[in-house]
């Protein structure tokens, strides 16, 4: 299992990878906004590339950065698009580093992000974080448009009531059974025992905070790395497959709420990764 840091503060970055158990990082809108106002800067386009670069370059060989979409010209949630998705990814995929270093685009896991995905990987080799996951039809939507990573938010759906280590179980069984290529990257993490259950499920990979990453000492996490998840063969069908619609409402509730509190952190210090006309 891999173990990422879900942070944006290069500080608490360089602190987890000085233990030498530090895998990748995931950013988000949020973690970003905060990384920014440290800074006392916006995020424009060159921002956000450099934060990437910055972040990569704390690793001296391979690592996974995830940076995060917003998906929208106008930081009004409802008029999310596909084509800016895609377009986003583009910027993303165009940023080059580093070889053994790889970003990964996160774009929500609804049906706009299944549609970006399906286009972004016939166009591109760009990497894919489908994030906001709440759901096992999230999990198996965006694998079989080729998704790279899908991350359930655990914590999250745990604190509204919802069983999210039920969801990753049962995500994790159909890419078994499917020998779907995409590793379940468990998400949200509030306590140790949710790092200690993604490894006992089998998850691929696993991100968590600063303090939790703490709570383990190098000799925990270096044994967690020690094991090597299967991951599927199956390749991209040639026609676009079904969306599935997301049967239960809480994960709805809690993608749409995800995603317009990612959008409003963003506007907030001015996140984007396409020039926005009458921007500041
Ligand atoms: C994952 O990629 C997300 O950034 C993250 O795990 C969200 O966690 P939160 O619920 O603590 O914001």
């Amino acid at each position: 299992m891999k173990i990422y840091i879900d942070t944006a503060d290069i500080d608490e970055i360089k602190e987890a990878y000085s233990t030498g158990n530090l895998d990748g990082v995931t950013t988000n809108n949020t973690s970003a906004a905060a990384y920014a106002k440290k800074k006392g800067r916006r995020m424009s386009p060159n921002n956000v590339r450099d934060m990437a670069y910055e972040i990569a370059d704390v690793f001296e060989g391979d690592c996974s950065i995830s940076i995060e979409t917003v998906g929208t010209p106008d930081f009004n949630p409802s008029n999310i698009s596909v084509q800016q998705i895609v377009d986003e990814v583009g910027v993303i995929y165009s940023w080059k580093l580093d070889r053994k270093k790889e970003l990964y685009a996160k774009l929500p896991s609804t049906r706009k992000g299944f549609d970006a995905a399906w286009i972004i990987k016939q166009i591109s080799g760009a990497k894919i974080n489908a994030t906001l996951g709440f759901s096992t039809e999230q999990g198996v939507n965006m694998a079989h448009v080729g998704a790279d990573y899908f991350s359930p938010f655990v914590g999250r759906l745990e604190n509204r009531g919802g069983n999210g280590i039920e969801v990753v179980e049962n995500t994790l069984k159909i890419y078994e059974a499917e020998k779907l290529p995409t590793k379940l990257l468990f998400a949200s993490v509030r306590e140790i025992n949710h790092v200690k259950e993604a490894h006992r499920l089998g998850c691929h990979i696993v991100t968590m905070p600063l303090r939790v990453f703490k709570q383990f000492t190098p000799e925990e996490l270096y044994e967690m790395r020690q094991r090597k998840e299967p991951v599927g063969d199956s390749k991209l069908p040639a026609i676009k497959p079904e969306y599935v619609e997301i049967a239960d409402e809480l994960a709805r509730t809690l993608t749409d709420e995800g995603l317009a509190k990612f959008i409003g952190d963003s506007k907030d210090v001015g996140y984007t990764l396409l020039e926005r006309a009458g921007q500041t």
